[in-house]
């Protein structure tokens, strides 16, 4: 058994939730799109062709805004294939995943889909293979109420209204050599700079998130954001980071701390950016846009699939099956914690995608002509996004700690908090990395009112399993959230007891009245 203490503090808060912290994404890759949100044929489509099913379970993940439609894809992509109709839209070839693009799926269909799921838009723009022109095109043709070439075209292809997408992201990992049009960082922050301008030329209530480093493993990790920054910071209102995790045989212990190197990451693009601040004699803040982060097995897994892979006959072919990860146990707790540490800077990270959302890297599966489901990580996002409100939470956290070969001492609980004064609602979202034991947890309520426990839910290895335990086809519901026994809480403390390799929720309500 290990332990840990935490401490929080009803006065020291540190921010708001950001509603846009609990964001996803859809890219053209994949069957990310087609069979995943968009398969007319199903048995469950909606007149428009979507899946009702998935629709269904993107709105109880608690999405609330998608990015679209890349990723990589948007550096080939020509929004203006995927307007128009259907039967006259080109078929064209995406460089970005070696796929067949039918652009049966565009704007109008995705703003369509947005509308049902109930999520905010967040368009990328291609500043790849295009330019400033094309960047002001999409906005008027988006935005704009009526009069001109491009809204009235808007109106021909069936949408009056204007679409008013208030979320705009200038290109995508535009630092990365393996993107369709990549470019140096003055380069692309000059780019960045002139596209916004125009943007807000014809539109300037919307808010333009710049490509800050696709990791922070780059080679120009540091320098691109300072450089980017310091031809855009006027500009921009967020500047982006993406990350990927993933378990290397043998060293599980680095995987679950993978928390460390989001905490890492994202403090310092903080230091970076307020840096340029600085120099700049700026006013304004940029904060952040963690819009691309998961789990994801980029390691041939499924070989035959891997991104970009050409199959053996070198075929073009539509909406193959690409990593399609089936994510276990202990991909669930690592998802929890990078949520945790998302949360935890939500006074700077105010808007994060976790990619994507469906069949790629999805906390999503749907089958072509088939169901969907939940995989292991749907859960800690859910509960998440369904339940962190009012204000965060600064935790003090001293826990037992193991030694990960990455990132050396690491704590073996996670934590993070918020505290709902509308509701009376406080919210723990915890974890316990230790692989063997459970982890007794204390959590001290310094200036709260007395509570009762009204929600204990955990997602641990199920009892009949291993830690890689997962949902599939066949199993739907082998991992979940159960009830999390034996919690207990007084006018002092919070005691949970979190079983060895587990991510648990607990809310208290504040008693009031009589
Ligand atoms: O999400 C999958 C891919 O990962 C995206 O297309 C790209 O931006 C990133 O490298």
């Amino acid at each position: 058994m290990s332990r840990a203490h935490i401490t929080i503090d009803r006065e020291f808060t540190i921010g708001t939730v950001p509603t846009r912290l609990f964001g996803s994404f859809v890219e053209h890759m994949g069957r990310c799109v087609y069979t995943g949100i968009y398969e007319p044929g199903h048995p469950t489509a909606t007149p428009e062709g979507y899946r009702q099913d998935v629709l269904e379970l993107t709105k109880e993940l608690g999405a609330t805004v998608v990015r679209y439609p890349g990723g990589n894809f948007v550096s080939g992509y020509n929004w203006e294939d995927g307007v128009g109709p259907v039967d006259q839209r080109p078929r064209r070839l995406d460089g970005a995943w070696h796929t067949l693009e039918t652009n049966a799926f565009g704007l109008h269909e995705f703003v369509g889909w947005s509308r049902l799921a109930g999520v905010e838009v967040m368009e990328a723009i291609n500043l790849g293979t295009r330019g400033v022109d094309a960047a002001r095109a999409i906005v008027e043709y988006a935005n704009h109420p009526g009069g001109t070439y491009l809204s009235d075209l808007r109106k021909t292809n069936g949408d009056a209204e204007p679409f008013d997408i208030k979320l705009w992201c200038l290109g995508n990992e535009m630092d990365g050599p393996w993107q369709i049009g990549h470019k140096t960082a003055d380069e692309y922050g000059r780019l960045a700079q002139e596209a916004a301008k125009a943007m807000r030329f014809v539109d300037p209530t919307i808010e333009l998130v710049a490509c800050g480093s696709s990791g922070s493993g780059m080679p120009t990790f540091g320098a691109w954001e300072q450089t980017v920054l310091s031809h855009a910071y006027d500009e921009v209102d967020y500047v982006s980071l993406h990350a990927y995790y993933q378990e290397t045989t043998g060293d599980p212990g680095s995987f679950l701390a993978s928390a460390v190197d989001m905490d890492y990451f994202i403090e310092s693009v903080v230091s970076m950016t307020d840096a340029v601040r600085a120099r700049g004699k700026h006013k304004k803040h940029v904060n952040l846009s963690f819009d691309e982060w998961n789990v994801w097995y980029n390691d041939g897994r499924d070989s035959d699939d891997q991104p970009g892979a050409i199959t053996a006959s070198g075929a073009w072919r539509e909406h193959p099956r690409v990593i399609e990860d089936e994510y276990n146990v202990t991909d669930a707790v690592v998802v929890g914690t990078l949520l945790n540490s998302l949360l935890r800077h939500g006074d700077r990270v105010t808007i994060a995608n976790q990619a994507q959302l469906v069949n790629v890297i999805g906390p999503i599966r749907s089958e072509e002509n088939g169901p969907a489901w939940r995989q292991s990580i749907f859960w800690p996002f859910a509960r998440m996004a369904e339940l962190a409100r009012g204000q965060i939470l600064r935790t003090v956290v001293h826990s037992d700690k193991y030694e990960s070969r990455q990132y050396g001492d690491t704590d073996l609980a996670d934590v993070s908090a918020t505290w709902d004064e509308e509701t009376g609602r406080t919210t723990f979202f915890l974890a316990n990395r230790g692989l063997d034991d459970s982890c007794e947890v204390e959590v001290s309520l310094r200036g709260f009112a007395a509570a009762r426990i009204i929600r204990a839910e955990v997602l641990r290895v199920p009892e009949d399993a291993d830690r890689f335990a997962s949902n599939n086809l066949g199993q739907q519901d082998r991992v979940g959230l159960r009830p999390l026994d034996g919690a207990t809480v007084d006018s002092d403390a919070l005691r949970v007891t979190l079983p060895a390799l587990s991510w648990a929720v607990v809310q208290l309500e504040e008693v009031r009245g009589g």
